[in-house]
């Protein structure tokens, strides 16, 4: 079991990104995660391809894209195209996310599909043996610094077992509320991957906030 950290630069000061993309290359962050919203499938706006682009020129880690977007197909080739190594769409986003998976992986990235916190994990049943990693949020997607909300360790053992019996390369994800308290209890569920951002950004040192949510 892995237990990589993906810092969400949601929570970094645009101001002086450029100074906070270098701080994520020099830690022990193993991803960096990029959350697109487009004010329409949640009701908040971030940013979007140029933003990424700009990243990818100086990020040293592979790029986690997150799209919180409708109709994500329409943008899978530019945002692999400005970086994305990884790119995750929206169960509730695509009607025919079997499609939009093939689209993910013949553009030359990881396929990874999130649930928001009211899907239940078995709606991936017919699709995961196709991803690369699948996403559980675990607040409403929108906004950063929300409360963790505590059904997620239930999705994520039964994510574990499904993972186990039909895709076992397949990483588990969890993104919202993760602090030190809940990524212990994440990791030890079955999560490879936590995504943190109020957590890591707002705390006095991010650089030690990273590694030491590897130790939890
Ligand atoms: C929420 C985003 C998250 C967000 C997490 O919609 O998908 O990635 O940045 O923020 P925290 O870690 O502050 O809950
Ligand atoms: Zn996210």
């Amino acid at each position: 079991m892995s237990r990589l950290i993906a810092p969400s630069i949601l929570s970094a000061d645009f101001n002086r990104l450029g100074i906070d993309i270098e701080m994520l290359n020099q830690s022990e962050a193993d991803y960096i995660h990029l959350d697109v919203m487009d004010g329409v499938f949640v009701p908040n706006i971030s940013f979007g391809i140029p933003v990424i682009q700009h990243v990818n020129k100086i990020a040293t880690k592979p790029l986690d894209v997150h799209l919180m977007i409708v109709e994500p197909d329409k943008f899978i080739e530019p945002f692999v195209n400005a970086g994305a190594s990884i790119l995750t769409v929206h169960y509730e986003a695509c009607p025919h996310l079997h499609r939009t998976v093939q689209l993910i992986k013949s553009n030359g990235a990881k396929a990874s599909v999130c649930l928001n916190p009211h899907t239940p994990v078995s709606v991936l049943e017919d699709i995961i043996s196709e991803l690369d990693m699948v996403l559980l949020m675990s607040v409403n997607p929108g906004f950063g610094g929300q409360s963790f909300i505590e059904n997620t360790y239930k999705k994520v053992r039964q994510l574990k077992a499904l993972i186990v019996d039909k895709n076992p390369d397949c990483l588990i994800e969890v993104d919202g509320g993760v602090n030190s308290e809940t990524a212990k209890k994440l990791f030890d569920a079955g999560a490879d991957v936590l995504v943190a951002g109020s957590f890591v950004f707002n705390s006095e040192n991010p650089t030690d906030t990273i590694g030491k949510l590897k130790l939890v």
